[in-house]
């Protein structure tokens, strides 16, 4: 528990209630699929870590690059933020990267950080204001949805951070949805920071999601871990592989688990019995790839007109700030 002024915690019901129900109906649909923000429980959370150490996971590096260098600039080009709200921002690295340069251009700091994960999200905002004494961090722990909806903006002007490619877990439509969403919460002039993976080699990419070591494959084989702890589930793990494969025509990376061999199933907390046969596969995640077109146009479907864009030396990664415009 943090003990300070500085911190305060809003519990959102969804993040744990959601789960059984969406487990039921993900298993049962056709093809099966289990969505891929239940991926990040406490375990979840620390592999998601590890994954962003691995050398063939270019995506956090990329950012980091690009946040160390221009996190001024951008902090600039935003109006000199006195709040910012970050959807996901896990273990909160990242967020340091904007913090430092917004609190040396304003006096004070809010950050509202919603996260689905509450153990990172609390260590996250310890750090944060251990490091930060002029910082005041609300942490609201569940999904975007709820956050969002919780959130009441205070200041003077504030930032929105959307970052790590979080966005291309989402289907097109889904994503306009959000960022929509997103651009309510705003007024007029505020902005948003959303980070994208880039469409790039075929090779680059599918190695980020399926590395040498197995650490994408234990993030996301935990979830079935997870339903067997937390849902009184028998998933047998050794039937389960890991595949990832990208498809350049959409930009999706599929992240599925697929069945070695025909098992059955059995979820306590469900009443729920399953046969699942070899070769059958679980969805468990999308991370979608953009082109700069595609960023414009999602960001114009959100409300949104771009004001900046930076990119990594590599040009693997783009940081785009978005303007909220007028009424959408
Ligand atoms: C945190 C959702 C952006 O899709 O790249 C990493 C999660 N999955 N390796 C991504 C992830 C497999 C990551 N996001």
């Amino acid at each position: 528990m943090i003990s300070t002024q500085r911190w305060r915690v809003v519990r959102l019901p969804a993040a744990a209630a959601g789960f059984a129900g969406d487990v039921r109906a993900g298993l049962l649909a056709t093809p099966r699929r289990l969505p891929a923000k239940y991926l990040y429980d406490a375990l979840g959370s620390l592999l998601f870590d590890a994954i962003t150490a691995l050398p063939e996971y270019y995506l956090t590096r990329a950012e980091r690059e690009i946040l160390a260098c221009e996190g001024a600039a951008i902090v600039a080009a935003a109006g000199a933020p006195d709040e910012l709200v970050e959807l996901g921002g896990g273990s909160g690295e990242k967020t340091e990267l904007l913090v430092r340069p917004a609190l040396a251009a304003a006096t004070a700091l809010r950050l509202h950080a919603l996260d689905i994960a509450e153990e990172a999200l609390e260590a996250a905002a310890g750090r944060l204001l251990e490091r930060h004494p002029a910082l005041t961090v609300y942490g609201y722990a569940g999904d975007y949805d709820a956050g969002l909806r919780a959130v009441q903006l205070e200041g003077r002007r504030a930032l929105m951070l959307f970052l790590g490619s979080n966005i291309g877990n989402l289907e097109h439509a889904e994503a306009c949805a959000l960022l929509r969403r997103m651009r309510a919460v705003l007024r007029c002039g505020d902005a948003l920071l959303l980070g994208t993976d880039l469409r790039k080699s075929p090779a680059v990419i599918e190695a980020a999601y399926d590395d040498a070591l197995g650490v994408t494959a234990a993030f996301e084989r935990n979830i079935l871990v997870r339903i067997n702890r937390e849902l009184g589930g028998t998933f047998d793990l050794a039937r389960f592989r890991h595949v990832a494969s990208y498809d350049p025509g959409s930009g999706c990376v599929a992240s599925y688990l697929v069945c070695l061999r025909s098992q059955d199933v059995h979820i306590a907390e469900l009443g729920l019995d399953l046969r699942i046969h070899a070769g059958e596969t679980i969805h468990t995640e999308s991370s979608y790839k953009y082109s700069e077109a595609e960023i414009d146009a999602m960001a114009a479907a959100g409300g949104f007109e771009l004001a900046g864009r930076w990119y990594d030396r590599g040009h693997l990664f783009a940081l785009s700030l978005l303007r909220a415009a007028g009424v959408p």
